[in-house]
């Protein structure tokens, strides 16, 4: 729609300007630092960092209703920097000038609910986010556009030459950051460290494709993270991991995507989210929160944090009575949520933070983590694609979590459950081939359901010749008529009347 046909009211905020005050904030010690450079701990004390707004309190000038409508009439702007998770610029980040915005098609990605029969066996109305639909196949794309954006904004104004970027990942943040990081045409380069052996094929073939520098390092992801720590301490480089709190801005957009998804209705809503580094699920309770304090929403949703048993350090930290928590960090055990498992997330401190204030704010018990098996991952996985989603074993991580929650009564039938189907399924697509052959047992400790196990079958064509670009028309005519015999006979087709 063209800005002229948008309310009068609207036109002059559809197009967003600078504006609010940016500024670092340390989570251990308080202090503030400007915007305007490259931070990932404080130089102070080495706490990890929030991105606050200090003008926040001028969003909140304005009534509730104004921001959803603005948000809504965005959906039908054709201004490309704002088509994705830069719709909510206001909220989000809203010290970068819209020139400076990357957009590579990430956000605004799709609800499906659940086929009632799934429903039902599951105990529970439930709806998937395909996060998977992002330009990368990953939720990664959302942090990673507003940290690019970030980026190329901080490049401009300071001129910094070619900055190189840096991460370590189980995968899809190392996808993203390699997509976004190729986007800018040079200015920024990147390097992946990757934990050698744990990232699946598809996942590895990102960053190659993109043209990244790529190392593989013997051990897990909290291995490569304490290294890339290491590298952001001592050289310039543009840390591209949730520990940059521009990235954490950016996954903010899920739950504001959310939020308008259902109408700005949240209160009967349960948002079940797989944690691994908790980057994804400190956003999500932020931007929950700064919708809450700008009126835009009232209640606010359950929210359900989801872990494998192999990899739980949250959980562990949840399941101790509140006042006598204590933290440690946990080794991790081969996972087929394999994108998850981190043993000593970075973002921790932010979201024993966050969660607290969440409570607060909503009045009572609203976050709540529960833990799933490997088995149950995989069955849930195979179980959703079986109906239509297209879920990785991270989505099936969340299925399984709704059902933990179900059968822990922490959430009732009477809500709806938005599960974060964070990667497309074919990035996982190894785990539900190894399940189909029975290869999960040994590593994993997953068993095979036969009735969920799928193999290509191979046609025995008794007599029928091999077909070659050579073959006589009578040759051909038998090897289609033998092969269309046998499949009708396995299918069972019945033969249409003469
Ligand atoms: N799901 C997928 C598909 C992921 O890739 C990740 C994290 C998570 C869930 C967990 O989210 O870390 O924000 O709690 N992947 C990171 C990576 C660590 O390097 O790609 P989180």
């Amino acid at each position: 729609m063209k800005p002229e046909q948008f309310p009068e009211d609207l036109r002059p905020h559809l197009t967003p300007r600078p504006e609010g005050e940016m500024v670092y904030d340390c989570l251990a010690c308080g202090a503030k630092h400007p915007s305007d450079q490259l931070l990932y701990t404080c130089p102070g004390c080495g706490g990890l960092l929030l991105l606050r707004d200090l003008q926040f309190d001028r969003l909140r000038r304005r009534p509730g209703d104004f921001w959803r409508r603005l948000f809504d009439h965005r959906l039908m702007l054709n201004e490309r920097a704002t088509s994705g998770v830069f719709a909510f610029h206001e909220f989000l980040a809203p010290s970068i000038p819209v020139e400076d915005i990357v957009y590579l098609g990430e956000g605004r990605t799709p609800v499906v609910p659940a086929p009632p029969e799934l429903a039902r066996e599951v105990g529970a109305a439930f709806c998937f986010k395909l996060d998977g639909q992002n330009p990368s196949a990953s939720f990664k794309d959302r942090g990673m556009a507003v940290a690019l954006s970030f980026l190329k904004h901080l490049a401009r104004v300071k001129s910094l030459g070619t900055v190189m970027a840096v991460c370590a990942s189980t995968g899809d943040t190392s996808a993203a950051a390699a997509l976004y990081a190729a986007s800018l045409g040079g200015a920024v380069k990147s390097a992946v460290l990757l934990p050698k052996g744990r990232v699946t094929p598809q996942q590895l073939s990102q960053p190659l494709g993109a043209g990244a520098t790529v190392f593989e390092l013997p051990g897990v992801f909290d291995d490569c993270m304490k290294v890339v720590e290491l590298l952001s301490e001592k050289y310039q480089v543009a840390l591209l991991n949730s520990k940059n709190p521009w990235r954490v801005l950016g996954q903010e957009s899920y739950a504001y995507e959310v939020a308008q998804q259902f109408d700005w209705e949240l209160g009967d809503l349960a948002l079940i989210v797989p944690v691994g580094n908790a980057g994804n699920v400190t956003a999500i309770l932020s931007g929950l929160l700064k919708l809450v304090a700008a009126g835009a929403v009232d209640r606010l949703p359950k929210i359900v944090a989801v872990q494998s048993e192999r990899a739980n350090p949250v959980y562990r930290y949840y399941r101790q009575p509140l006042g006598a928590r204590s933290y440690a960090p946990v080794i991790v055990r081969p996972s087929v949520a394999q994108a998850a498992m981190i043993g000593d997330p970075v973002s921790f401190p932010r979201l024993a933070l966050l969660a607290a204030e969440y409570e607060k704010t909503a009045g009572g018990p609203s976050f709540f983590v529960v833990e799933a098996s490997e088995q149950a991952i995989m069955d849930c996985m195979l179980l959703a694609n079986r109906r239509g989603l297209t879920i990785c074993t991270q989505g099936g991580e969340c299925l399984a979590g709704l059902k933990a929650a179900l059968a822990q009564d922490l959430i009732t039938p009477s809500e709806t459950a938005v599960l974060d189907s964070t990667a497309h399924a074919l990035k996982f697509v190894d785990f539900q081939n190894a399940y189909f052959d029975g290869r999960l047992k040994d590593e994993y400790g997953v068993s095979t359901r036969p009735e969920l196990a799928n193999r290509p079958r191979e046609l025995s064509l008794r007599g029928a010749p091999e077909p070659s670009g050579t073959m006589s028309k009578a040759d051909r005519e038998l090897f289609v008529k033998t092969a269309a015999a046998e499949i009708a006979a396995a299918l069972d087709l019945t033969p249409k009347s003469a």
